[in-house]
């Protein structure tokens, strides 16, 4: 197969979901339907689990489990499809962000009776922001849920997204009898626990009076409900979806295997195949010859005998190649692969080339970083790869005096992984770590004393939000700084970084000093 054929037949994309939609259950019906897995169970939810949050064994356990799932690939009527798994507990958010950057699509998963939640609306925002294409899956139609409508509604205001159902739900709970795909006009009958698929049958004309064999008294309600479909939501346009500009709705029952397949047919005609990317310095397209790609997600091995770690690289143009010698553009370096790692469902792999679209796992001993890019000499950085301003914060020190250089290895290259944030303090020169979750400060104090051999303690600061600062006003820049000097940090990177106490702190510095440009992203 040639190289444009490859590329047109990969789509990748991320299931996102609040916790307990059925995120897990969705993934593991479609890489059935893949033949990528045998039985259903086998895919192990990456969730640390709703109970124990603060149980480290469990984080360490689920962190195997995630390295697997990470990256799902599988074949489907000759489509290769790259599900990219994003954790569902919210401390993580900020994983699921970058994630998301790795993706040319997702698909949102909703529960039918608990209908839009937070985290949901967190995700979407940010796949709003990239103009990501969004397919939505109501799921759980099989228990009592809200009305449709009201549910499409609820999605449009609180997601700020315009939808367009391509499938519509006959009943709901113990009244459900399936659905009508609008998309290729027929009629799927619901079963409970049927997990055998049946094919449609084909309906084009919804007023022929045989449906009321299959659907019985129901018929009516659906031609109503059809009637005002078509009269409320605009026609399905592919473009209006590939812009991002209009989000179609499948409605079904992941854990019944109802309305899957007919999401996955319809995914695989209208999905994006991989898009480019821009560069600072370019836009760089998939077909192009030259392979570039850049770390969106690094992994640290679980055996702490062996303290390599697997980052993980989006390949956005080219071909990546085996034992090829790649630059590596921030440390300006060649680097060679032996193992580059394809994921297949559960399996890894050793493999010679990937194609746009893929990811490539890397085994790596503390090269990269996230956002690194990886080309064939070509000077690129990659964009869109922001860390997010964090919400909590710590002093950190070392509790272990005879381990200092061990506690500050650890710290750099666990906050390279991205699992938080560090910064210096400009005049105390007291290191801050900074996270969007609690449970992130267990994690850095369990895996720094478990693969670092360093201890630390944390101490309580008053913090509220930092903000990274920029001005084409120098005077006003540095007048700020010589102002609020014990309030200055620096990042890793070296910028300055305003560390407001309060939100009055925050907002009053803002009106002071108009000039000033305060960054909630590391992106500007
Ligand atoms: P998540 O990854 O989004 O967190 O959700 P997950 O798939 O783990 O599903 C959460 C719960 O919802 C699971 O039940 C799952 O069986 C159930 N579920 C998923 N899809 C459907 C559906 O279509 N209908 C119904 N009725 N339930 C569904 P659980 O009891 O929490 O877990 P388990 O013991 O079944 O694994």
């Amino acid at each position: 197969m040639g190289f444009i054929e490859e590329i047109k037949r990969r789509r990748t994309f991320a299931i996102i979901s609040h916790p307990d939609a059925g995120k897990t259950t969705l993934t593991e019906k479609l890489l059935l339907f893949g033949g990528a897995i045998q039985v259903a169970g086998a895919v192990k939810s990456n969730k640390i689990t709703k109970t124990a949050t603060s149980d480290w064994m469990e984080i360490e356990r689920q962190r195997g489990i995630s390295v697997a799932t990470s990256v799902m690939g599988f074949e489907y009527k000759d489509v290769k499809i790259n599900i990219l798994d994003t954790p569902g507990h919210q401390d993580f958010a900020e994983d699921t962000y970058r994630t998301l950057t790795a993706v040319d699509s997702v698909v949102v998963v909703i529960d039918a009776a608990k209908g839009v939640e937070p985290q949901t609306e967190k995700l979407v925002k940010v796949c709003r922001m990239r103009h990501t294409p969004i397919m939505i899956f109501i799921n759980k139609l099989d228990r009592p849920g809200q009305d449709p409508f009201d549910l499409l509604d609820e999605i449009e205001r609180k997601l700020h997204l315009k939808v367009t159902p391509l499938s519509w739900p006959i009943g709901m709970g113990p009244t459900f009898r399936g659905v009508y795909n609008i998309f290729d006009r027929s009629l799927y009958l619901f079963e409970p626990n049927k997990q055998r698929v049946e094919p449609g049958i084909a309906f084009d004309d919804l007023s022929n009076p045989f449906l009321v064999q299959y659907i019985g008294d129901a018929a009516h309600q659906l031609r109503d409900d059809l009637d005002l479909v078509s009269g409320v939501y605009p026609e399905f346009e592919v473009d209006d979806y590939l812009s991002g500009r209009i989000c179609p709705v499948f409605f079904g029952s992941a854990l019944n295997n109802f309305g899957v397949r007919e999401l996955l047919d319809c995914f695989i005609r209208i999905a994006p195949t991989p898009v480019g990317r821009d560069a600072e310095e370019r836009h760089v397209e998939p077909n192009e010859e030259a392979f570039s790609g850049f770390v969106f997600k690094i992994h640290a091995n679980m055996d702490p005998n062996h303290r390599d770690r697997i980052a993980f690289v989006r390949v956005v143009s080219g071909r990546f190649e085996r034992n090829k010698p790649y630059h590596h553009v921030r440390l300006d370096r060649k680097l060679k692969f032996a193992n580059p790692t394809a994921f297949m469902a559960q399996k890894k792999s050793v493999v010679d080339e990937m194609y746009p679209g893929d990811i490539v796992g890397l085994y790596d001993a503390g090269n990269f970083k996230i956002g690194d890019t990886l080309t064939e000499g070509e000077i690129l950085h990659y964009k869109g790869i922001p860390s997010f301003s964090p919400e909590l914060f710590r002093y950190v020190e070392n509790a272990d005096p005879m381990k200092s250089k061990q506690l500050a290895k650890g710290l750099e290259q666990l906050t390279d992984e991205g699992v938080a944030q560090l910064f210096t303090g400009k005049t105390t020169g007291r290191k801050i770590i900074g996270t969007v979750g609690a449970l992130q400060f267990e994690v850095i104090q369990y895996r720094l004393l478990h693969e670092y051999g360093a201890s630390c303690r944390y101490e309580h600061i008053t913090l509220h939000k930092t903000a990274w600062i920029t001005s084409d006003n120098k005077a006003m820049l540095d007048d700020f700084k010589a102002r609020k000097s014990s309030f200055l940090a620096l990042d890793k990177e070296g910028r300055d970084v305003f560390l407001a106490d309060s939100p009055y702190a925050l907002q009053t510095a803002m009106e002071k000093y108009p000039d000033i440009k305060f960054h909630f992203t590391s992106e500007f």
